[in-house]
């Protein structure tokens, strides 16, 4: 059952903040583990399990999937520049791995297997050590038979904090995804080839932080940083926001260059919105953040104004302070071609870290095999320092949520409509789109480059790029 109720104050959030977002999670399998390596801080224990969990009415649904004893994975809390630590135990019967979505780690921490670390095999662990770069909203997930433990609820969210953001009254954290369960609550299969070929096979149960609907209290007339992911491994959403003044602050963990109302904003799976809404002054008023994409549109969760109004205004929050991520030298970039397409044929693909047994999707024409224990050679090969610009075409009549691991690019030009300079590792191409992506290869290493819709990712939809 939601909280609701729940006030998150900025003196809960430093509550929060200590105990590492921990609240309520078994100590043993989610907690600090005393005497880690020296000189750095205590890990954070990740431990993978298989749980029960309410998800419907009705029965629980079994093996669901979380880090740690029950319910949803922690949102973790990390400091923009401080060294961060996380074992990874693993307790479930299927290898495994810990990806950091939008995090520019460094190569071996990246969570990918065969082309970064080696698989976690039940009752093993992995230690992660890194220090995150830029502030914002993350998430984690990992990267192995995706489609499978993401599915089953291996997402998390991650909070990046940077002690220099403007002060907000309340802060909500949403973990956006949907479940592919039957009328009695248990799993489905979870996907269809012939949806695979097309958009991704839909969950059949939306929700937020594994609730449908969860409502959150909120001071009256005070600020709200909303902040959401959605780790779903097929939807993509459409964000509007009802009953408030609200703005977008910040996308896929960077500051936007100019705040704008998530007026059916798209957004695909991977991708992180930050809304600033300023509840309403009177006590009780309710404020939705939906889902307007399809026929169903959906409220995801509200907020409620409670007690007398702090009557702060939108217009003085100041704005977030920019990542640093390094500007990429137009003049002097580098073009990577990129082109996304459907398969003429569908070649059945082998591989043994959950590869789904088909491929439909192809970048510059190569179904990709997915996670494999020998990748075929990568898409580039780019020289450290040197700047790029991605041209990238979907030739598929789908949208396709497209991820660069280990770096942060920024959106230079669509052939579809005017864009600003967005700062991202996710872009949402839709069909029949040209976009241009500028970056600079200033991070060592092999770095995956695939659609989010995990059925794509898996299906052909995959590739690697190696800075060196
Ligand atoms: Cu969310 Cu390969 O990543
Ligand atoms: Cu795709």
């Amino acid at each position: 059952m939601p909280e609701p109720g729940t006030m998150l104050t900025r003196r809960a959030l430093l509550k929060t903040a200590t105990a590492a977002g921990l609240a309520g999670l078994g100590a043993a399998t989610v907690g600090r583990l005393a005497g880690f390596a020296a000189a750095s801080p205590d890990p954070l224990l990740l431990q993978t399990a298989s749980i029960q969990a309410q998800l419907m009415d009705g029965a629980p649904t079994k093996n669901v999937l979380t880090y740690g004893k029950s319910g949803p994975p922690p949102v973790i809390r990390m400091k923009k520049g401080e060294a961060f630590a996380a074992r990874l135990i693993n307790g479930i019967d299927d290898p495994t791995t810990i990806h950091w979505h939008g995090i520019r780690v460094p190569n071996r921490m990246d969570g990918v297997p065969f082309l970064v670390q080696p698989y976690v095999y039940q009752g093993d662990h992995f230690d992660y050590a890194f220090t995150p770069p830029d502030a914002g909203t993350f998430w984690y997930h990992p990267h192995c038979n995706t489609l499978e433990q993401m599915g089953h609820g291996l997402t998390g969210v991650i909070v990046v904090e940077n002690p220099h953001d403007p002060a907000f009254d309340a802060e909500v954290v949403l973990n956006l995804r949907d479940w592919r369960l039957g009328d009695d609550g248990q799993f489905i299969q979870q996907f269809r080839p012939r949806d695979a070929a097309k958009t991704g096979t839909f969950g059949t149960v939306r929700t937020a932080n594994w609730l449908d609907q969860p409502q959150f209290d909120a001071p009256a007339g005070g600020l709200v940083r909303l902040r959401t992911a959605i780790t779903d491994v097929t939807r993509i959403y459409a964000f509007s926001v009802d009953g408030a003044e609200v703005a977008v602050i910040a996308l896929d963990g960077n500051p936007v260059p100019q705040r704008f109302a998530p007026d059916a904003l798209l957004l695909g799976p991977g991708q992180r919105l930050d809304l600033a809404i300023r509840m309403p002054d009177q006590e009780g008023a309710i404020v939705s953040l939906r889902d307007v994409r399809g026929t169903k549109p959906k409220i995801l969760a509200t907020l409620r104004s409670v007690g007398t109004s702090l009557k702060r205004d939108l217009r003085d929050l100041a704005p977030l302070p920019p990542n640093p991520v390094a500007e990429a030298d137009l003049a002097d970039a580098r073009h990577i071609a990129l082109a996304l397409s459907a398969t003429a044929e569908n070649v059945p693909a082998d591989g043994i870290c959950g590869s789904l047994g088909y491929s439909f999707w192809a970048i510059n024409k190569v179904p990709w095999p997915g996670d494999t224990p020998d990748p075929t050679a990568p898409l580039a090969e780019l020289k450290l320092g040197q700047s790029y610009i991605i041209d990238m075409e979907n030739l598929t009549p789908h949208s396709h949520p497209i991820h660069l691991h280990g770096m942060s690019f920024k959106l230079l030009s669509s052939s579809k409509r005017a864009v600003s300079p967005l700062i991202s590792d996710t872009y949402l191409i839709q069909p029949d789109e040209k976009v241009q992506l500028g970056f600079v290869a200033d991070n060592p290493g092999d770095w995956l480059l695939h659609c989010h819709i995990i059925e794509h990712q898996k299906t052909g939809m995959t590739s690697y790029l190696r800075v060196m």
